[in-house]
């Protein structure tokens, strides 16, 4: 009984010695990155089509594609994704955010040294001819030039306001700028009946 049990075992492990590195080496085994004909195996950078390649940045659109920097949306307060440089501190989360702030700037009578505000001048909309409807820029007669907006906050900053113009990447001018933006909405809306 015993010498049986021996002689099957020792078949069976025959057997198995002999069918092992067959099965491994074997094409049906997925394990093998040799199996499998090339161009049908997911794992060889090679094969597939281009287009159809998740690991090929060049493939799917570039908007879908996670490996894409550009393709995910910003995260709030955190523009700065690796290779990308900010113009300053995250300042705003939306844009009534801004011009509430450049509402403020914009009644401060201490922005500048010659005790006036922006809307000391500008209250009811007084000189800025928005009736003219004209984007920035424009041509200015007390600049005697065209200026965007951003340079005639800025002059106005420097000339009857006799302050510091406003670096122009700070959260300042664009409050200012934002103001104006909604300002201008608001005498559209006052002066459509
Ligand atoms: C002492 C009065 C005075 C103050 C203070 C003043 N401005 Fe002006 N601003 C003017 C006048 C006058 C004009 C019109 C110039 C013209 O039409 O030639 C003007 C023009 C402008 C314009 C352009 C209007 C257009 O034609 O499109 C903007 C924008 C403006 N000011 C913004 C500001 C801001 C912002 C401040 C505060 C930082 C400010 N101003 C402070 C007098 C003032």
């Amino acid at each position: 009984m015993k010498q049986i049990t021996t002689l099957a075992v020792a078949i069976l492990l025959a057997m198995g010695l002999s069918a092992a590195p067959a099965f491994a080496g074997s094409d049906k085994n997925p394990c093998n990155p040799c199996a499998m004909k090339q161009k049908m195996n997911p794992c060889n950078p090679c094969s597939m089509k281009k287009k159809m390649n998740p690991c090929n940045p060049c493939s799917m659109k570039k908007s879908v594609n996670p490996c894409n920097p550009c393709s995910m949306k910003p995260v709030k307060g955190q523009w700065g994704t690796p290779g990308n440089q900010s113009i300053r501190p995250h300042a705003f989360d939306n844009f009534q955010q801004a011009a509430a702030y450049g509402k403020k700037l914009w009644s401060d009578e201490s922005l500048g040294t010659s005790g006036n505000a922006c809307l000391s001048c500008h209250a009811d909309y007084e000189f800025l001819h928005l009736e003219r409807n004209q984007n920035f820029p424009h041509f200015v007669k007390m600049v005697g030039d065209v200026v965007s907006l951003d340079q005639m906050i800025n002059y106005c900053m420097l000339n009857p306001m006799k302050g510091k113009a406003f670096d122009k990447d700070s959260k300042e001018l664009t409050a200012m700028a934002a103001y104006y933006r909604a300002y201008r909405m608001q005498y559209r809306k006052d002066h459509r009946k």
